[in-house]
């Protein structure tokens, strides 16, 4: 990942996240370089948003991220369109409360996922991402200005989303697995800490969009 702001801009840890006091070791990410609102030029968050866009974009990400089919997907970097196979519908509640759920296959668990083609399990209920947060079919433009929107996000500010990252790291939630999938799956591009420091440049920048 290139980061045109760096280490001038060290802020102590936990600021940039709002109030909440985190505890060291609840989670491993390193929040002590993460920008300042109003620290950051919007080009240098526009070339955040880039790397951003390329892992929300990813099909490790966006296999939950889909719209209001209900359809979750298999997709892989070489067929990203692929459906989930069985049929499985998610259906309006996302997890599968109307026919099969999810977690009938995907268990709760912080083990690794050692064998390929097992259903890959995570520290937080399985279940896709709400409709109003799909991303296939959508520019960059249209994700970014959605994510910027908390009527569109889940009611989250700059710091509540970089919050959900912290709070997902802590579970081993979605985002976390997706940059360690296990064994059989391509990985999220980069790393958990290279996508927050993104996100904290991006948000301390004002979200700015592409056109
Ligand atoms: C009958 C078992 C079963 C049920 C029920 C099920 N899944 Fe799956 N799911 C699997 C298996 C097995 C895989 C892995 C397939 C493979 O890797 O070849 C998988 C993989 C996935 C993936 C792809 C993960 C990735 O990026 O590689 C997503 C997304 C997914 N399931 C979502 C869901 C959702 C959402 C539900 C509930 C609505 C659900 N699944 C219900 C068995 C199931
Ligand atoms: C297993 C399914 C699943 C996967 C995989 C997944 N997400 Fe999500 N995502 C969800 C669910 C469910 C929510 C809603 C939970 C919430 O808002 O707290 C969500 C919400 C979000 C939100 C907040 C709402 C928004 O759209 O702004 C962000 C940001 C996000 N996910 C990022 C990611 C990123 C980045 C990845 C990949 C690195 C990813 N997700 C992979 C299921 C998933």
């Amino acid at each position: 990942m290139n980061h045109p702001v760096h280490l001038s801009l060290i802020v102590a840890a936990g600021l940039a996240v709002g109030t909440r006091a985190l505890a060291q070791g609840e989670h491993s990410l390193d929040l002590s370089a993460l920008p300042e609102a109003g620290e950051v030029a919007p080009e240098d968050g526009l070339a955040a948003w880039d790397s951003i866009h390329t892992v929300l974009t990813h099909p490790r990400c966006l296999n939950c991220h889909v719209g209001a089919e209900n359809v979750p997907l298999w997709g892989t970097p070489d067929a990203p369109d692929r459906v989930h196979g069985m049929a499985i519908n998610a259906g309006d509640s996302r997890f599968g409360a109307e026919t099969l759920s999810c977690n009938a296959c995907h268990q709760t668990s912080t083990r690794a996922n050692t064998m390929p083609h097992a259903a890959p399990h995570t520290g937080m209920d399985w279940r896709l991402a709400p409709a109003e947060f799909q991303w296939t079919d959508r520019t960059s433009a249209e994700i970014c200005a959605q994510m910027r929107d908390p009527d569109r996000n889940g009611g989250r500010d700059a710091a509540g989303l970089l919050e959900h990252i912290l709070h997902d790291a802590e579970l081993i939630g979605f985002i976390t697995w997706s940059f360690d999938p296990g064994v059989g799956r391509d990985p999220a591009p980069g790393s958990l800490q290279a996508h927050l420091e993104d996100m904290a440049i991006w948000t301390a920048a004002g979200m700015p969009c592409p056109a």
